[in-house]
């Protein structure tokens, strides 16, 4: 085990689960810990469940996972990289940009990595549109426009859980959508906001926000776009896409998660054919974003062995949480 990371997870539920399994299933990983506050939650036949204190002070845990509601996120990263543990924190990195900038001081000045986890950027799709754009095949970039639509109704947003509240949840961007605000970012820089309107539709009984906005907001390249999103479609998530209209063609992302090329139409190109995406993270009575963790996972022990870097770095993660303030910023 010597040579193995020592990985921890903080807070064992949905996707704490999933980070144990994908630690457990790499063979240059060792799961040492779990601490979550309900000592009732177990994954598999794994018994070292500690409190955050001991978590802390195991000298065999390299790297803590933070699985935790987004507004423990700061602290926790923050307490583990003070504790000279790197940290892997879920999507959102934090929920203000004051809180991401402390994350960042604490890991320059302990001298811990931080991989932000936005496991979409690992899908084949995301990387063929990324690499089509920075190669300026399509051209001038005049407008893209990204719908979200799903479904989280009273099966999600059940009594005195933390999805619904504000300083534990933020808002649907934060929670359901901030994968796709990374993939804007990643793709097209910096963005900046010019509008955005809000409604809550059908969840003012089970959420402090919105459940459906529009914001428009336009590129440092001079195109512009719109953002749709809701979390009120009836029964099951309907899509989620992007759509790219630039000078020399047009390109659709779509599926529940931007996991198909729905549209390709580009002046003298060869479309390449794409390795299958994974499929999505599946919660029961909804579905998530792509399980793309192994990639995550396996990105962190590169790393920390010296042949990568973060896929995902700190400033990413604050990049997209600024953005969302700012969409946020028009809230009444
Ligand atoms: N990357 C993805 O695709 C993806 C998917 C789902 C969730 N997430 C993110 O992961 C995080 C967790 O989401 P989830 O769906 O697993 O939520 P969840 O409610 O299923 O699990 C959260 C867990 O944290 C525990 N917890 C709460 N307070 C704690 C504390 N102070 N210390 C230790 N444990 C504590 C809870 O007991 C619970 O087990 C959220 O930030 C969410 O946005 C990311």
């Amino acid at each position: 085990m010597s040579n193995k990371i020592g990985f921890a997870v903080l807070g064992l539920g949905h996707i704490g689960q999933k980070h144990c399994m994908h630690i457990s299933n790499n063979p240059n990983a060792a799961l040492i810990a779990i601490a979550d506050i309900n000592s009732d939650l177990k994954y598999e036949n794994f018994i070292n469940h500690v409190t955050i204190d001991n978590l802390l002070s195991n000298k065999h845990i390299d790297v803590v996972n933070i699985c935790t509601p987004n507004g423990l996120h700061a602290q926790q990263a923050i307490q583990c990289l003070n504790a000279n543990k790197h940290v892997v924190i879920e999507k959102p990195m934090a929920l203000s940009t004051n809180d991401s900038k402390e994350i960042e001081i604490a890991s320059i000045k302990n001298n811990k990595f931080v991989f932000c986890v936005m496991q979409n950027r690992f899908s084949p799709p995301s990387q063929w549109l990324k690499n089509l754009i920075l190669s300026k095949t399509i051209g001038k970039i005049f407008s893209i426009q990204i719908n979200c639509f799903w479904n989280r109704d009273d099966r999600y947003y059940t009594p005195n859980h933390w999805h619904g509240n504000m300083i534990l949840d933020g808002g649907p961007l934060f929670t359901q959508f901030s994968h796709f605000i990374d993939l804007l970012y990643w793709i097209f820089g910096e963005i900046n906001i010019n509008y955005a309107q809000f409604e809550n539709f059908n969840h003012s009984h089970s959420t402090e926000f919105e459940d459906s906005g529009i914001v428009t907001f336009s590129i440092n390249s001079g195109g512009v776009g719109s953002i749709n999103y809701s979390t009120s479609v009836f029964d099951t998530n309907f899509e989620s896409s992007i759509s790219i209209i630039g000078e020399n063609g047009t390109v659709k992302l779509g599926g529940q998660y931007m996991n198909e090329i729905s549209y390709c139409n580009i002046k003298n190109y060869q479309m390449p054919t794409l390795e299958k995406s994974n499929p999505p993270n599946n919660y029961g009575n909804y579905q998530g974003s792509a399980s793309n963790h192994p990639f995550v996972i396996q990105n962190v022990i590169e790393t920390l062995n010296n042949t990568s870097s973060p896929h995902t770095k700190v400033t990413d993660g604050m990049a997209v949480v600024k953005i969302i303030e700012d969409i946020y910023k028009f809230r009444k």
